[in-house]
């Protein structure tokens, strides 16, 4: 463990969606120089880098997750030249940027797709998953798609179906061909070239299939009532393939190259968050655990615990408690009167872990899930299962910087409804307030930075069956901190099961009063909802 402060490792990750963090031009979608007008706020923040989901130019089927080229920007986000200065601007403040790379699947109006549709024998046939019909006349094997239907279509044109993991407007890239391989880190070199410090790796699972296109088996537990087919399967043969581990250490080469660069996988399990990380692999490996645990703290607990023993000491651990995908944090964990109280004591639970914590633009606020009508749902999955299922949108609406409107985002109706509890949950709001859901992040934030043990300290959790609260200590070998988190919306009594390695502690935050005694022999004292930090006296 190296003691210079590497902002990936040490720092925090803040997600943007662009199109709903600020319009700057007022045509209702969030864009660059948007972003660039708040930098101030970011930095305020405590972030050290922003992660921008994909911005180049795309039809938008599944709102720029189908790129149709990837060494542009997309009209809507902006130019080259404000991604150039929003670079600029950024780093300036210490900010870096992590850009979305979308490589399992293109657009099916990328260049590349469209010659390759063109003809079975156009010199870009292969860089997609081309296949004949089955015995049948049918797709050639089991496959489902992520978003549900088959994951073939069947081209009329020249007699073939082409596979797509998620919309057929996304079809697969074709990761066995050398000059797919080769063009993509093309792409990361042009980015790489302008300035970006690190890559988001979309569903970086899923580049390979096998190579014999074999059905996937039933899943093993019969999981009645799911929505899709695709839950139905067990994903053998059309992911995690083996043949990633030479792609993993071929981009980590490359962005290895120049130091300070850094990555993260998107992956589909606590297992693969352990194997796609560590040298030679990714940087990181979204560990989602949080984004799918109930609020209680043993399974917290465990959760941690099971990734803490797993990963691997040359892999780096991170956290994500919301992205662009789920839920908001803040409704999963139970809307209503005790949201942000909640929201609080999560924030705490994130950025008090050894390993990256991500943090979604919003959940600082404590956003909620905005309730839309189906008629305002614009997520092809959401539309598809409706209302069984609303896709994506209620986690996607704009950010909430003021009272007016539309939240300060932008002076048009956007692209997806304001949620309109905006009128009391916005950022303007809670700048005011010092114990509001923003001022806690900050000072979380501010904490971690200034606290070796809260960056990259061990974990000691010091109950051995929690119930209502969690207690652990963060160490390194020069300094301790004592985190308690108290879940409920009672006071209660904490029985520590281990030694504490001080016997005086002195409170340097809580989200209630600072001033009551907490510890008292193996007990310790928590008020409603309190996220407590502690440092020896
Ligand atoms: C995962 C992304 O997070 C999601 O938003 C997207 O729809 C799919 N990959 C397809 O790119």
């Amino acid at each position: 463990m190296t003691s210079e402060y590497l902002w990936w490792r040490d720092g925090a990750i803040y997600q943007i969606y662009p199109r709903s963090f600020q319009d700057s031009n007022g045509d209702g979608v969030g864009d660059l120089n948007g972003i660039r007008q708040r930098l101030d706020y970011l930095e305020s923040l405590g972030i050290d880098a922003i992660w921008l989901s994909p911005i180049y130019p795309s039809p938008m089927y599944d709102f720029g997750y189908d790129i149709s080229d990837y060494e542009n920007v997309d009209p809507v986000f902006g130019t080259l030249d404000d991604f150039d200065a929003l670079v600029a601007e950024a780093h300036a403040r210490g900010i870096r940027i992590v850009l979305d790379m979308v490589f399992n699947h293109t657009s099916h109006l990328h260049p590349w797709f469209l010659e390759s549709r063109s003809g079975r024998d156009n010199p870009k046939r292969d860089w997609y998953l081309w296949r004949d019909p089955g015995p049948d006349g049918g797709p050639p094997n089991n496959w489902e798609s992520t978003f549900g239907g088959k994951g073939w279509e069947y081209d009329p044109a020249t007699g073939q179906y082409y596979y797509h993991q998620f919309l057929k407007e996304q079809p697969d890239l074709n990761w066995r061909n050398p000059d797919v391989r080769a063009r993509v880190l093309d792409v990361l070199r042009f980015w790489l070239a302008r300035g970006v410090d690190g890559f988001r790796f979309d569903v970086v699972m899923s580049f390979f299939k096998d190579e014999l296109f074999r059905d996937n088996p039933p899943a093993l537990k019969s999981p009645v009532g799911l929505l899709r087919a695709f839950d139905r399967q067990q994903h053998l043969y059309d992911r995690d393939r083996p043949e990633m581990t030479d792609v993993l250490a071929e981009i980590r080469a490359l962005l290895d190259e120049a130091p300070g660069r850094s990555s993260v996988g998107e992956v589909d399990d606590m297992d693969m968050a352990v194997r796609y990380a560590g040298s030679g692999r990714l940087h990181m490996a979204f560990n989602f655990d949080f984004l799918g645990t109930r609020w209680l703290p043993r399974l917290f607990m465990e959760s941690i615990r099971n990734y803490d023993e797993g990963i691997a000491p040359d892999a780096w651990p991170c956290y994500v408690l919301g992205n662009h995908d789920r839920d908001r944090l803040a409704s999963r964990f139970g809307a209503g009167p005790f949201s942000d109280a909640r929201a609080k004591v999560a924030a705490a639970l994130l950025l008090t872990q050894r390993g990256t914590p991500f943090v979604y633009y919003g959940d600082e606020l404590g956003m909620v899930n905005t309730a839309l009508s189906r008629d305002e749902i614009l997520d092809p999955p959401g539309k598809l299962y409706w209302p069984l299922y609303q896709g994506r949108d209620p986690e996607r609406t704009p950010m909430q910087w003021t009272d007016e409107p539309y939240a300060g985002f932008s002076v048009s109706p956007p692209w997806l409804r304001v949620n309109p509890d905006h009128t009391r949950r916005n950022v303007v709001a809670q700048e005011t307030d010092p114990s509001s859901v923003l001022n806690t992040y900050r000072a979380l934030l501010r904490l971690r930075r200034q606290s070796e043990a809260l960056r990259h300290g061990t974990v000691r959790f010091l109950i051995k069956r929690p119930v209502e609260g969690l207690a652990y200590l963060r160490e390194t070998p020069g300094q301790s901190r004592l985190v308690a988190l108290n879940f409920f919306g009672w006071a209660i009594d904490l029985k520590l099961d281990g030694a504490l390695p001080a016997n005086r502690w002195k409170v340097v935050f809580s989200t209630a009063t600072t001033d009551v005694p907490r510890i008292m022999g193996n007990r310790m004292r928590l008020q409603p909802f309190e996220a407590v930090i502690l440092e020896p006296a």
